[in-house]
């Protein structure tokens, strides 16, 4: 099935991921410093309005909660170039790289946010804001804008400012955050939370080592896809949604390392290695208390009872003082909640076995 089920799955987007496409620049007046006023002008889009088939949608198998928001994300890599994969954990992009992430709230294009390499080296970051017609969106002012649509009732989302961005997207070893070998890796999980199915033309991690994107290669990422180390497959969903929802910030390589409490998957690690989140939360204890139940009462995990962890209680609050993430959602992912909630249940207090065996 392989290289036929891929071939059907690139689809068009096939020559660019080849780097066949014309030598066009990234945008109209080479790689911005700034950002252009409108989404039109940012090479998003081909002149008939569609998508420009140089910029590759693909969906990361873990995706990240906006209050539920449909959402559709491309990638453009400038022909000819690689990513640098050396660091499995750190991918570095070449200069010139854009990745755009749309959102819509009931089938109306809210905002498309875009960030993108400079000549420098650096990453710009910048959102715009659709227009009532839907024809273009407008470069959203750098502190955002409070409160825009109503997604639930009294409860509206935020386009976000630049500082916010930064928060998530600067507190990881790489600032993007879902084009990565786990989020990409054609072995997907059936119970990921708010799954997008993979349509024809999305790049994903085979592709781009069959393509010779990756630098090394990594045939291995192929030939044998990294999936989430666990050993039962609601420990493996549970485990892959935090990492992509919680691992930007918590990791050990971020700023908040100092909190040590790892939820990022890291793709380097030995495939008999306990999952870092297991490590460092599992019947590990935290400085946040589960409210009532004191600090005896209160783990960040407490193996077999979610009432007392607070990982779990943080998550399912929408108090601005509680609340995990701390930004970015203003309504409790009830599905999210419900996996990490059986994944807790299950966790036995003796001991966290079934965890630590990985099954493949
Ligand atoms: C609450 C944390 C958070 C905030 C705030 C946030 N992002 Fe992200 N963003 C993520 C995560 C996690 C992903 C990857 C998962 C996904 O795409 O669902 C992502 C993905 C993206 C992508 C696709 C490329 C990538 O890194 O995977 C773009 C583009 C993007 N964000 C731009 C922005 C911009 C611009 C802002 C500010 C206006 C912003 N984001 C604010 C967490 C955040
Ligand atoms: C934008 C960054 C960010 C994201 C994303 C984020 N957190 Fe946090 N988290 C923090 C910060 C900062 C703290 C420390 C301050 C505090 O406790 O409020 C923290 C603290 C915590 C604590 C308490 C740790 C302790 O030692 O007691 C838990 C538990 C937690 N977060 C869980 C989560 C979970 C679960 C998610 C994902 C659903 C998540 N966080 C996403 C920034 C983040």
């Amino acid at each position: 099935m392989r290289i036929r089920g891929l071939i059907a799955l690139l689809g068009l987007g096939l020559g660019a991921l080849a780097g066949g496409a014309g030598a066009v620049s990234p945008l109209p007046t080479g790689i911005p410093v700034s950002a252009p006023q409108r989404l039109s002008e940012t090479g998003l889009y081909a002149p008939d309005g569609s998508i420009d088939p140089r910029n590759l949608p693909y969906a990361p198998q873990y995706p990240l909660w906006t209050d539920g928001a449909a959402k559709a994300r491309w990638i453009r890599l400038p022909e000819g170039t690689a990513i640098d994969v050396s660091d499995a954990d750190a991918w570095s992009f070449p200069i010139g790289t854009i990745l755009w992430k749309e959102f819509a709230f009931g089938g109306r294009k809210v905002e498309t946010r875009m960030i993108w390499r400079t000549e420098a080296g650096t990453w710009e970051f910048a959102t715009y804001v659709w227009n009532q017609e839907q024809s273009d969106a407008i470069l959203a002012p750098a502190d955002g804008l409070p409160d825009l649509v109503e997604i639930a009732p009294g409860r509206r989302h935020s386009i976000p400012g630049v500082a916010d961005c930064l928060a998530c997207h600067g507190s990881s070893p790489s600032p993007v955050l879902g084009f990565s070998a786990i989020q990409l890796s054609d072995d997907r999980d059936p119970l990921a939370p708010h799954a997008e199915p993979l349509r024809p033309g999305m790049v994903t991690l085979r592709a781009l080592v069959d393509f010779q994107r990756l630098d090394p290669p990594r045939r291995e990422w192929a030939d044998d896809p990294p999936r989430i180390r666990a050993g039962d497959p609601v420990a493996r969903a549970a485990l892959g949604y935090l990492s992509a929802n919680c691992g930007h910030c918590h990791n050990d390589r971020g700023p908040l390392a100092r909190l040590g409490l790892a939820l990022r998957h890291d793709d380097s690690g030995a495939p008999d290695a306990p999952e870092r989140a297991v490590a460092t939360a599992v019947g590990a204890r935290g400085r946040y208390l589960v409210p009532g139940a004191g600090r005896d009462g209160s783990w960040l995990v407490a193996p077999g009872d979610p009432a007392h962890s607070a990982l779990l209680y943080r998550m399912e609050s929408r108090h601005p003082s509680s609340q995990m993430p701390p930004l970015g959602t203003v309504l409790v992912d009830a599905d999210a909640a419900r996996l990490v909630r059986a994944w807790i249940a299950t966790l036995s207090s003796g001991g966290h076995g079934t965890i630590l065996s990985p099954s493949r």
